[in-house]
């Protein structure tokens, strides 16, 4: 929805009573690898989509928040002193209300507000749309409440992608790691975000594709056991972890193990189900380190080649892929000009991404498309990408 239309839809939700309307926005983010590693204190590389949240949002001068979507006919109404009580609670605006608390948790000030919010990121599709609401919530609440503190001071965005993962924590009960909160606060246009999840020192690369674009394949699935398994997987690393530890006692993260330490100490991990999985967090570390270095290079061949490998270690290693998406995968990798393709983000359900040459797009897209309908009976969706900007301030 066009931002002058967002703002006529606020004021007739919300009332006008002559307030500021103010734009806020976070974009979804896409991981081109590094999968499943970020809690475990590995390096990743994501990008911000420009598929985002966009937030129109009003001070109030009481102590209620209202919560709107354009595509929702819930509207969300809590003192802030009773948000807590709603954990768990809501068909919609848990996210926002998790942030909220988070924010207050660190010593923010959080007043009332009236928040309007437009997705363009498709839910459940492994893009981070929550990512998005939360760091836009973020950076609209923590604006306010400096501006009524009267502190002068920008916000950090590093602190609102943490803030926003503690409201994963403590309000949705996911664990998830850092890396969808920072990829949507400090994504940069064009470039790709090179994360070590561990320090969270970072660094902005190029994303030099020279006639390849990013393809996104939506499944269109979503598999209900995502987040409960997600849980499950940080389980199994914190396992394989504290067994490797007799033999390596300086490690603090899976992070820390290399493929030669792996190899010489596997055994330690008796369960072969675990130690499958820290396989697969120890090579994708090892990928993610070299596939930077490719990109760096220019070398999106050798880049792809990194991708395929990911996908084929999160498939038969840490299982958390699914039958749509290893179908996308397996269709895709027939098609000359695919350069590479692996499922992207939590899995059981949502995209893959793709680094396709440009005169080979139509021909994925027609031939997967034609493929996947015929074998699930339901249609999958494409996505050109363009990379964009983190959380910002629009107007
Ligand atoms: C989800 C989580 C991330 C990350 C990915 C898998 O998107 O939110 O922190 O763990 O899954 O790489």
């Amino acid at each position: 929805m066009e931002i002058t239309e967002m703002k006529q839809l606020f004021l007739e939700t919300f009332g006008d009573n002559g307030g500021e309307l103010r734009v806020f926005a976070s974009p979804g983010r896409v991981n081109l690898i590094g999968e499943h590693i970020d809690y475990c204190g590995g390096c990743v590389l994501p990008a911000a989509l420009t598929m985002q949240t966009t937030l129109v949002a009003r001070k109030r001068e009481d102590d209620i928040i209202r919560l709107k979507a354009t595509d929702l006919d819930i509207l969300v109404e809590t003192k802030i002193s009773e948000m807590e009580e709603l954990k768990g609670k809501l068909k919609w605006g848990d996210y926002q209300l998790g942030v909220a608390l988070e924010l207050i948790a660190a010593g923010y000030g959080v007043g009332g507000c009236d928040l309007l919010y437009d997705d363009t990121v498709p839910h459940g599709g492994g893009l981070s749309s929550s990512a998005a609401i939360e760091v836009s919530t973020a950076l609209c609440l923590a604006t306010f409440a400096n501006e009524k503190a009267g502190i002068e001071k920008e916000i950090d965005m590093i602190e609102m992608a943490l803030i926003s993962q503690k409201a994963e924590h403590n309000f949705i009960g996911v664990k998830c790691g850092i890396m969808d909160q920072f990829a949507s606060a400090m994504g940069k246009a064009d470039h790709a975000v090179y994360l070590n999840c561990a320090t969270l020192e970072y660094e902005h690369l190029p994303l030099k594709l020279e006639g390849s674009k990013i393809v996104l394949t939506n499944t269109n699935v979503k598999h209900s056991l995502g987040s409960s398994k997600y849980n499950e997987r940080r389980g199994e690393c914190e396992e394989g972890l504290n067994a490797l530890k007799a033999a390596l006692p300086n490690i603090e993260q899976l992070s820390d193990v290399t493929k030669e330490q792996f190899e010489e100490h596997k055994m330690l991990i008796e369960n072969e189900v675990t130690r499958k999985r820290i396989k697969h967090v120890v090579y994708e570390c090892d990928r993610v380190r070299q596939s930077a270095a490719a990109m760096k290079a220019n070398d999106i061949a050798a880049f792809g080649a990194f991708m395929n490998g990911s996908h084929d270690s999160l498939q038969y290693d840490y299982e958390v892929t699914c039958p749509e998406l290893d179908f996308v995968v397996a269709e895709g990798r027939k098609i000359d000009g695919v350069l590479g393709i692996r499922m992207t983000g939590a899995g059981f359900g949502g995209c893959t991404v793709a680094i396709i040459k440009d005169d080979a797009i139509d021909t994925y897209i027609e031939t997967v498309g034609k493929a996947y309908l015929d074998k699930f009976g339901h249609e999958a969706s494409f996505y050109v990408t363009e990379i964009g900007n983190g959380g910002r301030e629009i107007c």
